[in-house]
């Protein structure tokens, strides 16, 4: 807390994916950066940060003296900060960046979500209030629920609706962050990022949900094929891809590079800006490369069109109910 400078950032997320990159971003650009984190698993919050940020890059005890860690909840009023640091914040941060976030698409765990996601960017316009500072805040590229087609920067609530409790509640806490910035004339820029993947050099992430999903089914079958490949022989095994489909995968450190432009710009004050990749790879190329590098060659690419993947879709899930029905009445003559 004894750090003073003009460029002075608080920061949520840090211990996260995206707020881990921009945070060691805005030290390399000398940026002075107050990481707002929690304590986790027996670790203090300073501690895991410290993690995270070597993590990144070997370099990153050279910045020890230009960060510190104030520990907090994104849930909380002010995230929980103490009045009298509060005050001392004031007139140092001038710019909040809010990355924390709550990633799960369960809707078991959609109160949760509401609470971090929804309540969290509330607090976030509160306390950039309260600072006089800007608000960099996180969205997604997935507040466009179900919609299809070309989605401008400029659109948000087009009557779409959402296919999980994380796209729900990041469209309803930018509305929150829309509604302060408009009503307040207060100074918000608004990222909206699509699947964010490892960095671009060494791979390396923290969070693995959206594409890592797919590639861990491939790893699964990979595994699967290892174990039992003597028993299964040279049976090919075909996976069906919608033909032309494509993933909006970027890397970590492309997004953290266009936040970390795009808010020393005074231009994006009140813009929405879509953190994507302008030529996004087909889904037929990702599959295809993720199976070389597991090096499982049994595995073919099938393009097919939507409607066969759907009836394909059907026929599994009728075979899964077929056999879940054969088991049930094996056990019962099995039991008699
Ligand atoms: N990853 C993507 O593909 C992607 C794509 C588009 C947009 N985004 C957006 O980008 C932002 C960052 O995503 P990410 O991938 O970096 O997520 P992440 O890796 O899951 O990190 C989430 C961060 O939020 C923190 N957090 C959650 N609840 C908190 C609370 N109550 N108090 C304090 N901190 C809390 C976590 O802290 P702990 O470590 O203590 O849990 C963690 O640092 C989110 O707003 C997300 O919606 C992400």
């Amino acid at each position: 807390m004894e750090m003073k400078s003009s460029k002075s950032v608080l920061l949520t997320g840090g211990t996260g994916f995206i707020g881990s990159f921009l945070g060691m971003r805005l030290l390399e650009e000398g940026y002075k950066v107050f990481f707002l984190a929690r304590r986790k698993n027996n670790k203090d919050a300073r501690e895991r940060i410290r993690e995270r940020l070597s993590m990144i890059s070997p370099a990153a005890s050279k910045y020890a003296n230009q960060w510190s860690v104030l520990e907090g909840d994104t849930t909380l009023q002010f995230f929980g900060i103490d009045n009298k640091v509060l005050v001392k914040l004031k007139g140092q941060a001038d710019k909040v960046f809010h990355c924390a976030a709550l990633l799960s698409f369960s809707s078991n765990n959609e109160a949760q979500a509401r609470k971090i996601n929804v309540q969290g960017a509330q607090n976030a316009t509160e306390l950039a209030e309260f600072l006089g500072a800007e608000l960099h805040y996180l969205s997604t590229a997935y507040i466009a629920g179900n919609r299809t087609g070309e989605i401008r920067e400029d659109e948000f609530d087009e009557g779409q609706s959402f296919r999980n409790a994380y796209e729900r509640t990041k469209f309803e806490a930018e509305k929150i962050v829309r509604v302060w910035r408009d009503s307040k004339n207060s100074r918000a820029v608004i990222y909206r990022p699509s699947i964010v993947i490892g960095d671009s050099k060494t791979g390396l992430a923290f969070s693995f949900t959206g594409y890592y999903a797919v590639a861990r089914f491939f790893w699964s079958i990979a595994e699967f094929f290892k174990r039992e490949g003597e028993k299964v022989s040279n049976f090919p095994l075909p996976i069906p891809v919608v033909r032309d489909s494509a993933l909006n995968l970027i890397t970590v450190d492309a997004v953290a590079d266009a936040i970390f432009r795009l808010s020393e710009k005074s231009e994006s004050l009140s813009k929405v800006f879509h953190i994507v990749h302008p030529y996004p790879p087909k889904n037929s190329m990702i599959f295809d490369t993720s199976i070389k590098f597991l090096g499982f060659p049994r595995v073919r690419i099938w393009p097919v069109s939507l409607y066969m993947l759907r009836f394909l879709a059907k026929l599994l899930w009728l075979f899964s109910l077929f056999l879940g029905r054969v088991g049930y009445f094996l056990r019962r003559s099995g039991g008699n």
